[in-house]
């Protein structure tokens, strides 16, 4: 019995290790450990022995039995999956595509780092905020005329006592007042990147864009710090061809007040189709005023500053080679254009 037993065993392990075949590797099975198969047949043939003998054949039976069963069986698995799938495991394997940041995303990046480098913080301030920080401690009581051309959103919340009506952010100037209460005491060197919103959507008006704002106090300073850092700003982002000029303008919390202008990436500065003048808008500036100043409880006459705010997407749209001619595709998605930059 022990030597029909290991004959049985090496015949069938030998006859496994020659084939890779499905069918032929099923039919040993069968064969073998099927139903009417030789070790069936065999442990019939166990109940007549004596019991010592039983004993010690069953012992040779299981093991005879183990080592067949697992020989076979990571062989008939790997013969399924040929069966299944034409898995070659030496092909190299496809890349999933790998994304970048969003166009939006990486300029804020850019633009943070630049103004990182000569001192300035980076913060956040709500996007949804109280009537005083997004306009009245700006200079802009109620009723003010300069709070329509923000097309304001108005949230359906109580209106706080003190700090009047909730509304989206309809620019980052909101952080100015904010800012000073964080800081208490100048100095002061913020730079806030945020969400905005307004109602306008047209080729250069998302409903949610972003702006950044900075924001300068200390003693003794004066509009040509304004324009060192501008200019400082601008040479990085935009390149050393590009040239700005601070025009006379007017905003409520800024007094004097300019608009900052560059010039055209296409003829830089001499006039173009394009441009017409030479020059395109990029966004406010100026020093801030000192009502401005008050209602963040610094003293006007020991401290000055100055501020500015830019839109992202519109500055992002005037770096040399970028070419967007509605902003709004910045928003839709569509990976075929995010893609290109
Ligand atoms: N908050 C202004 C706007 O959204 C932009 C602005 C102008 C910000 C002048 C400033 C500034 O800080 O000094 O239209």
């Amino acid at each position: 019995m022990r030597q029909k037993l290991q004959n049985i065993k090496n015949e069938a392990l030998a006859m496994i290790m020659q084939t890779s075949d499905r069918e032929e590797l099923e039919n040993i099975r069968i064969q073998y450990l099927g139903k009417s198969g030789y070790l069936n047949e065999i442990a019939k043939q166990l109940k007549d022995l004596e019991l010592s003998d039983r004993i010690e054949a069953g012992k040779i039976f299981n093991d005879v039995k183990f080592a067949i069963s697992s020989a076979l069986e990571p062989k008939l698995k790997i013969e399924n999956c040929k069966l299944k799938i034409d898995l070659d495991p030496t092909l190299p394997g496809t890349h999933p595509p790998v994304g970048h940041l969003h166009p939006v995303t990486q300029a804020i990046e850019e633009i943070s780092s630049i103004f990182e480098k000569i001192g300035f913080s980076r913060v956040r301030y709500p996007e949804a905020d109280w009537d005083w920080y997004v306009f009245e401690s700006l200079n802009m009581p109620p009723g003010h005329p300069a709070r329509d051309t923000l097309e304001t959103f108005f949230i359906d919340a109580p209106v706080h006592p003190k700090l009047g009506q909730m509304v989206l952010t309809t620019h980052t100037s909101n952080g100015q007042v904010r800012e000073m209460e964080r800081v208490g005491k100048p100095p002061v060197r913020m730079i806030n990147i945020a969400k905005c919103y307004r109602r306008q959507s047209d080729i250069s008006h998302t409903v949610m864009f972003h702006q950044f704002e900075g924001l300068v106090i200390d003693s003794g300073i004066s509009i040509p710090h304004l324009r060192g850092t501008i200019d400082y700003f601008i040479h990085h982002f935009f390149g050393p061809d590009r040239k700005s000029r601070l025009r006379p303008f007017h905003f409520q919390f800024t007094e004097p007040s300019f608009e900052v202008d560059i010039t055209c990436d296409i003829c830089l500065g001499k006039g173009c189709r394009l441009c017409k003048e030479g020059w395109l808008e990029l966004g406010g500036a100026g020093m801030v005023h000192p009502n401005v100043l008050k209602a963040g409880k610094i003293d006007p006459d020991e401290f000055t500053g100055f501020a500015f705010g830019w839109g992202v997407e519109r500055t992002f749209m005037m770096k040399s080679g970028v070419k967007i001619d509605d902003l709004r595709l910045l928003y839709g998605n569509d990976i075929r254009f995010l893609n290109q930059f």
